[in-house]
């Protein structure tokens, strides 16, 4: 939530800052803003997306070798140019971006305002740089010291990025609970909430850690503490390629990455399955292996898409191990007191890394004494940097708001690890446990035919554009995939949309159904197929509007639906990552049809840092 770009070197700061705000445009999207210091400090900022704020800025003065830029997610203030970033301090000298929120932002405010200080927006980040130019007036200490001892006093989540007028040598930059990364250049250095606006210069890069401070000053990177203790800085390689953060000539980012599932899922599984050998192994997790097969229960803990993998998990976790899961949103885990122990294992899901929720949650398991695992897609973030152990999903960046490609990746590692437990537990039988890892192997080629059924799904898509409302049922596997086709629809083509185990339906939704409502089933052969069957029927008995996921060759359904998608056949546990994808082409097509921005949803952003 929120993007924040900073530069100082030899370039124009302007072109690096603008097109790393496009970079991470998938962050927040509802105002944009620079500052350029040149001997003076010229800030443009404008409500709406940043090729808004490049029209307005392009013929303004934008020569200067250090910038800051940010493109904003609103918490505090409505989106309006006034509330966008940066926030220039009182005497104008200081200018600061600002991912995150400061909790006690009213109660400096109130001190401050005593002082006489005034404020142009509503923002909680306008009042944190005048913070920190009061302590910087008011004691002989350098900047760096001045924010230093501000962080220490502010309560909340920060990355901020600050210039100071009279130094134009000189910038500042910190994080708590948000991310920053440092790019190292030659003479030049970058900031950024995540590598990709960093990429196209230097592959070498520092993730700050929580409460640490970076002081790049001539040219040199110094980073320190909160206690003011000096850290050694950590260089990572970035390991990420330009064309993975461009649209590679589809339309839409979403497009791109549904079509990209069956590299990604292929990436996930590389060099982890050889099913010809038998061989299975996700080194992130081995020292934890003896540790889940003997847990007393797993949890898996996640927000939106991620929790609906997690529901996946816990089918195949339960069927596959015998250990008993729990499921939870962990925005509700984190605010009870949930009973956790030394032999819970906690599985964190997230595309991101960053979602602040989960992060809290993993925090609390942590403090009761449980292990934790990530299954993250973001190299680097904090979620995989909080946890004991995890196992990446190598999915490649996910740019696009609703997430597609994490979502099959991440089931596909998860189902690594139940396969992987299950096998040295010895709750599957061998030649099971064997069958499995071919039809693992064979996911990418099956989802590379579900993509054959783009135009076809295209036309179904056309029929139901103007629906108000859209009903998802499955069962079993299939269901936490009717919940995920669901929150796709309603998320980028603001139809209202409920997914629902399919047996539920008639203790309630049933009452919704009539010739207007569409009723997409998820009934491929499984275990509950002839259950599924009679749902149809009691839809279309109400006259519904069927549109059903089935198995190839599927002629019992086909019968009575509306419309039939056929999928491959696969291991009913395997099913979710072959018929979530012609969900997720329905409703992109619905969305683009809608004239709907499918990469940027209104009122989202992609990484959730606020709670
Ligand atoms: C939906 C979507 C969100 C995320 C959720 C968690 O398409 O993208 O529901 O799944 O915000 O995000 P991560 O996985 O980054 O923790």
């Amino acid at each position: 939530m929120c993007g924040i770009v900073g530069y100082i070197g030899h370039r124009q700061a302007y072109s690096v800052v603008v097109k790393g705000l496009q970079r991470l445009e998938y962050r927040g999207y509802d105002s944009a803003g620079v500052a350029l210091l040149d001997g003076d400090l010229n800030v443009y900022k404008k409500q709406g997306k940043v090729a808004t704020l490049h029209d307005f800025a392009k013929d303004q003065d934008i020569d200067a070798n250090v910038g800051i830029g940010h493109t904003r997610w609103a918490t505090h203030g409505v989106p309006s140019d006034r509330n966008a970033h940066p926030h220039v301090s009182n005497s104008g000298r200081l200018v600061m971006i600002h991912n995150g929120i400061i909790e006690n932002y009213a109660a400096i405010k109130t001190e401050l305002s005593k002082k006489g200080y005034t404020f142009n927006s509503d923002t909680d980040s306008e009042v944190f740089i005048n913070f920190i130019e009061d302590i910087f007036q008011n004691t002989q200490v350098d900047l760096a010291e001045a924010v230093r001892l501000a962080l220490t006093k502010v309560v909340g989540a920060y990355a901020i990025v600050i210039l100071d007028k009279d130094n134009p040598d000189l910038v500042i930059a910190a994080r708590k609970g948000s991310p920053l990364v440092v790019g190292l250049g030659k003479d030049e250095f970058f900031l950024a909430s995540d590598a990709t606006p960093i990429i196209e210069y230097t592959n070498e890069v520092v993730y700050l850690d929580d409460q640490e401070i970076a002081i790049i000053e001539n040219k040199k990177l110094t980073i320190k503490n909160i206690e003011d203790v000096e850290m050694k800085p950590y260089i990572q390689k970035v390991d990420m390629e330009l064309e993975a953060i461009e649209k590679g000539g589809y339309e839409h980012f979403m497009l791109k990455e549904i079509f990209e599932q069956p590299r990604s899922i292929g990436d996930c599984l590389r060099g982890r399955l050889n099913a010809q050998e038998g061989h299975l192994h996700l080194g992130g997790i081995h020292d934890y292996i003896n540790k889940i097969k003997n847990a007393d229960r797993i949890l898996i803990i996640a927000c939106g898409t991620s929790w609906h993998a997690g529901l996946v998990a816990e089918y195949i976790f339960e069927e596959f191990c015998r250990i008993p899961v729990e499921v939870e949103y962990a925005s509700e885990f984190r605010y009870r007191n949930p009973v956790v122990g030394e032999k819970d294992v906690v599985i964190a899901i997230s595309q991101s890394g960053e979602t602040a929720d989960t992060l809290a949650a993993i925090e609390l398991a942590k403090s009761k004494g449980a292990t934790i695992l990530g299954v993250c897609n973001v190299v680097g973030s904090s979620i995989p940097r909080a946890t004991h152990a995890g196992s990446y999903t190598h999915a490649g960046p996910e740019i696009g708001v609703a997430s597609t490609k994490a979502f099959t990746a991440q089931i596909s590692v998860l189902t690594m690890m139940a396969l992987m437990i299950a096998n040295k537990k010895g709750t599957l039988k061998e030649s099971v446990y064997r069958n499995l890892l071919i039809e693992l192997e064979a996911v990418p080629d099956k989802v590379a035919k579900c993509l054959d059924l783009n135009a076809q799904i295209e036309l179904i898509a056309e029929k139901y554009k103007d629906a108000s409302n859209c009903l998802y049922l499955g069962r079993g596997y299939n269901f936490p995939v009717a919940l995920e086709g669901a929150l796709k629809l309603k998320e980028i083509s603001y139809i209202h949309a409920e997914g629902y185990p399919a047996a539920e339906m008639k203790h309630g939704p049933i009452a919704l159904i009539d010739e207007n409502m569409p009723v997409v089933f998820i009934a491929t052969k499984d275990g509950s197929y002839e259950k599924i069957v009679s749902n149809i029927q009691e839809v279309k008995a109400r006259k519904g509007q069927v549109i059903a996921v089935v198995t190839e060759g599927d002629t019992e359904i086909a019968a009575m639906a509306d419309h039939i998608i056929e999928v491959p056949a696969a291991h009913e546990a395997l099913m979710p990552l072959i018929s979530v994808i012609p969900l997720q082409l329905l409703s992109y097509h619905i969305a683009v049809m809608r004239g709907c921005n499918v990469d940027q949803p209104r009122n989202l952003a992609k990484s959730v840092t606020v709670e």
